[in-house]
């Protein structure tokens, strides 16, 4: 029988130490971490993931505002609010959640973010302090899935990982955390040749295609660990990842669920870099 990796139970756990560090963190500097979250529209996916975000931060003691804008907001007036929020001394972290309505350039507005509030980790200031390991904040759901490893003692270090999807959400830093922690990595995408063969060479597999049970048992070697990050609404409600669980977990050492797995830690590590965006304002680094 497979591991099943508890993305719940290893947030939980991170929670509650996040928790206690956030209480001594006001405590000694009488600074409360705060973030601002900006969703603009009506996307009820986004409206879900901005709620639990809200509950999180308050959960552990971090204050929070959402400032929902409707649909129709310009360009101009979202890139204004984020340059107010720049400036509020009263926010450490700014996050507009995606995707954006079409009219308005996303990477306009995440390039606006002040890469000492970016808790997204996604302006390419942060991107390049990742890419040469001088990072401060880290992406959170690269940074949930290398924090579930650990949490399982799974080791990195010279292991073969593959890493399906090259989003810079997702699966460019993804690789980059793998290869800092001593993994041989491959990205691979929809234009990879004998994708399948690739995989079956997966110690370490990471799915972020966004295509429902894309992973299959035959792509999956014998005793991999395998790590979902996919979330998709099949027609009849419910979610699934992408990969084919059934078949998969019974070939694999460890697997992440849908839902349950890898999601939960995305929104820890958030509230993780909220905490380092505050402990930056009060050093004045
Ligand atoms: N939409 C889906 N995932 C994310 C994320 O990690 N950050 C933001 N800002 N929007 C998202």
């Amino acid at each position: 029988m497979s591991i099943l990796i508890d993305g719940k139970a290893t947030s939980q756990a991170k929670r509650e130490a996040l928790t206690q560090e956030v209480a001594a963190f006001r405590e000694e500097t009488g600074c409360q971490p705060a973030l601002a979250v900006v969703m603009v529209g009506d996307n009820p996916a986004s409206a879900v993931y901005v709620r639990n975000k809200h509950t999180a931060c308050e959960s552990v003691g971090m204050y929070t505002e959402t400032l929902h804008l409707p649909e129709q907001t310009t360009e101009q007036e979202l890139l204004a609010l984020v340059e107010q929020l720049n400036q509020d001394a009263r926010f450490h972290g700014i996050l507009v959640q995606l995707p954006l309505p079409k009219h308005i350039n996303e990477t306009k507005v995440l390039d606006a973010i002040s890469p000492d509030k970016d808790v997204d980790a996604f302006h390419p200031y942060n991107v390049g302090a990742l890419v040469t390991g001088r990072e401060r904040f880290l992406p959170c759901t690269p940074a949930g899935i290398m924090e579930l490893l650990r949490f399982y003692g799974i080791s990195v270090k010279g292991k073969n990982c593959v890493v399906i999807g090259r989003s810079n959400i997702v699966g460019k830093p993804m690789a980059m955390l793998l290869l800092a922690q001593d993994g041989t990595v491959s990205i691979c995408h929809s234009k990879t040749n004998n994708l399948r063969q690739i995989t079956q060479q997966a110690d370490i597999l990471v799915a972020a295609v966004g295509r429902p049970r894309f992973v299959t048992a035959d792509m999956v070697k014998e005793g991999a660990v395998v790590i979902d990050v996919g979330i998709n609404r099949l027609d009849d409600g419910k979610l699934c990842g992408d990969v084919d669980f059934d078949t998969v977990a019974p070939k694999a050492y460890a697997i992440t669920p849908v839902p349950g797995g890898v999601g939960p830690m995305t929104i820890t590590m958030l509230l993780y870099n909220t905490l380092t965006a505050a402990k930056l304002a009060v050093s004045g680094k």
